[in-house]
């Protein structure tokens, strides 16, 4: 690129130039961030932020210009400038707001749009200077902001702003380098104007804060100084109150909400001190979780210090919090080491579904960690059974020219775990477990992907340990490059299904009576077995029949209820209707809502899932949102 006309910033960028990660059209190894200074006011009115972003960085051409991802940001001006004094090692420079620096307006110029990964920003800067502060706001439409109005929270009383940058949405509200190959500490100053009604309000980021008495009211500070990729930034605004679970941890949710959460999150202490004791130190000081108003589009995100996560956790009996212990799990697998493209994804998820379940099953037994791996493996199957590319059965995928969005999938995590288990039970414990935490110990704060994980694997466990008697060696070429999953790999079972699978039998050939089933005692767990097991051919009288017995369009249990609402769907048990109306109405879940309309299309309703649909869009959140109007649109894989 060259002459840039800040008068004329429409100078276009092709994606040729996109560098070592596809999904992003910066170029660290010519410029590096490494700081981003944040400051903004917060308008509910307009559904905005406005203010600045300042980006320390480090030059290491001189020529090259910064290249940075946008998404639908209104940019106002650019300034460049230097820094005022040295940053000592392990310092963090606060840039939110900072002083003393002789700015200068830098020329500036955006690429062409693309649909997938927005709009470059390129910014000319004097040959001494090694700060640009980028003015600007976040477009309406952001897609890594959701805007909820009153109506969709918990209380009702205030609107409710969140974000999720994850995979590539941080650029949608801060101008950066938004690739997980590239790390930053941030510093950030929030304002949320304060009325009358607003004054209960509070920002959150996912860093420390550093809010004192002394503050504007309305104002909040932030320092995260260990340094993360954009993809894990968050900020969430809303009327949340804190209740403290630990020393180190808490839940944040809405007044309404706050003591249900507490009481289901009991055990997240016990979960950290489990983690640590097999991977070492927990590095982020506090692990809190903010439970979000349920448009939240994901169960959960590992925004490191403060995890989200959808309130349909909240089952009351603590079965779901297998969820939580996955968040958790990131703060090694993913924030500490973090895949360097969404191309290993696995080294994320896998690693994390893996840990999670090593948590679960030193805390809730190892039969519970055994009924999660088998649902694990049941998604996996129809996983792999619908995957429309045989590629993207592989561990290390190309995502080059999709939306990484669209490339999510069970592969990356079930998959993903089940190699490691094969390690596991190839190795044994003793050698497996402290070679996992050296992988976290010596790639601590780095990115990290296939290639490096293979010769890590070969020098740190395959030359150094034998395979158990009669185990299988390690075969990382066949699980990470190889289509599906290897013949022989390891096979949960479980004594609680073994009953389920019974009663399942007993049922479906007429032999018992819904109210005579051995129910009795079935956890969560077993229910949706039960739920998944039903046969295809079941009738709605079947249904009806099961539904007077255990009320099951009435659960308060999500994952059972929305396995049931799909299967009433699909057999055309229209007593459900009612309910799934307001679930689809209220629960921003993807991961609940795709097979939920899939099942209306698939039921020849598709009259119905339009009415629905066009109802409830607007209070889904972007993400779903473009999932659900490719599969309503019937453009395939959503
Ligand atoms: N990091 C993911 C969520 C994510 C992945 C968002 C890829 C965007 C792109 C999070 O840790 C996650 O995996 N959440 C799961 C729950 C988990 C228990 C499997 C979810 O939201 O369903
Ligand atoms: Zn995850």
């Amino acid at each position: 690129m060259s002459a840039l006309d800040p008068t004329n910033p429409t100078s276009s960028l092709s994606s040729a130039e996109v560098g070592s990660d596809p999904h992003s059209y910066a170029r660290p190894e010519e410029i590096r961030v490494r700081h981003i200074g944040l400051s903004w006011t917060v308008s509910f009115e307009e559904r905005r932020l406005a203010g600045s972003a300042t980006l320390w960085v480090e030059r290491r051409d001189r020529e090259a210009p910064l290249v940075l991802d946008t998404r639908d940001l209104e940019i106002e001006r650019v300034e460049a400038g230097r820094l005022p004094g040295a940053v000592a090692e392990g310092e963090v420079p606060r840039l939110a707001e900072v002083q003393d620096v002789a700015w200068s307006e830098a020329a500036w110029a955006v690429g062409e749009p693309d649909a997938v990964l927005g709009q470059a920003l390129s910014v000319t800067l004097p040959p001494d200077a090694d700060l640009a502060r980028i003015h600007y706001r976040t477009g309406p439409e952001a897609t890594g902001l959701q805007w909820l109005g009153p109506r969709q929270t918990a209380d009702g009383t205030d609107p409710f702003l969140y974000s999720q940058s994850q995979a590539i949405h941080a650029r949608s509200w801060i101008p950066c380098q938004d690739s997980p190959g590239v790390r930053v500490t941030y510093d950030a100053v929030v304002r949320v104007p304060q009325t009358e009604a607003s004054k209960d309000r509070v920002a959150l980021m996912s860093a420390r804060s550093e809010d004192r008495a002394d503050h504007p009211a309305g104002e909040h500070r932030f320092v995260m100084p260990q340094p993360i990729p954009a993809y894990l930034i968050a900020l969430a605004v809303g009327r949340v109150e804190f209740e403290a679970l630990g020393d180190r941890s808490g839940v944040w949710a809405e007044p309404s909400v706050r003591a249900r959460a507490a009481a289901e999150l009991a055990d997240v202490e016990r979960m950290m001190a489990v983690a640590e004791s097999l991977y070492g130190p927990y590095r982020w000081e506090r692990y809190d979780v903010l439970v979000l108003p349920p448009a939240f589009p994901f169960g959960g995100m590992e925004n490191p210090r403060l995890t989200f996560a959808t309130p349909t956790i909240l089952a009351g009996d603590r079965s779901l919090i297998s969820l939580v212990a996955h968040e958790l799990a990131h703060s090694w697998s993913g924030n500490l080491v973090t895949n360097a493209t969404w191309d290993d994804l696995w080294l994320n998820e896998g690693f994390t579904v893996y840990i999670e379940r090593r948590i679960v099953e030193a805390l809730y037994g190892e039969g519970r960690a055994r009924m999660e791996a088998m649902l694990g493996r049941q998604d996996l199957e129809d996983e792999l059974a619908r995957l429309h590319e045989p590629g993207d059965s592989r561990l290390s995928v190309d995502l080059r020219g999709r939306d990484p969005d669209d490339g999510m999938s069970d592969v990356a995590y079930e998959k993903g775990a089940l190699f490691l288990r094969e390690l596991e039970e190839g190795y044994g414990r003793d050698a497996f477990d402290p070679f996992i935490r050296r992988w976290f110990d010596e790639h601590a704060f780095t990115s990290v992907d296939s290639e490096e994980f293979e010769g890590f694997l070969e020098r740190e466990l395959v030359s150094v340990a034998e395979p158990r008697p009669g185990a299988r060696p390690a075969r990382p070429d066949a699980w990470i490059h190889g289509e599906g999953v290897p013949p022989g790999a390891p096979a949960p079972s479980s004594d609680a299904f073994a009953k389920v699978d019974e009663a399942l039998a007993a049922f479906g050939a007429g032999k018992t009576g819904a109210r005579a089933l051995p129910t009795e005692g079935w956890t969560p767990h077993q229910w949706l077995h039960f739920l998944r097991g039903l046969p295809a051919e079941l009738p709605a009288a079947s249904l009806a029949e099961l539904d007077a017995a255990y009320s099951l369009t009435a659960s308060s249990n999500y994952e059972i209820l929305a396995q049931w609402l799909e299967l009433g769907v699909l057999r055309d048990y229209r007593a459900v209707d009612e309910r799934l109306e307001q679930f689809l109405h209220t629960v921003g879940r993807r991961k609940f809502l795709l097979p939920l309309y899939e099942a209306l299309l698939s039921a020849d309703r598709r009259a119905d899932a339009e009415r629905i649909y066009a109802q409830a869009r607007a209070g889904y959140h972007p993400i779903t949102r473009h999932s659900l109007d490719r599969l309503l649109a019937g453009d395939g894989p959503s």
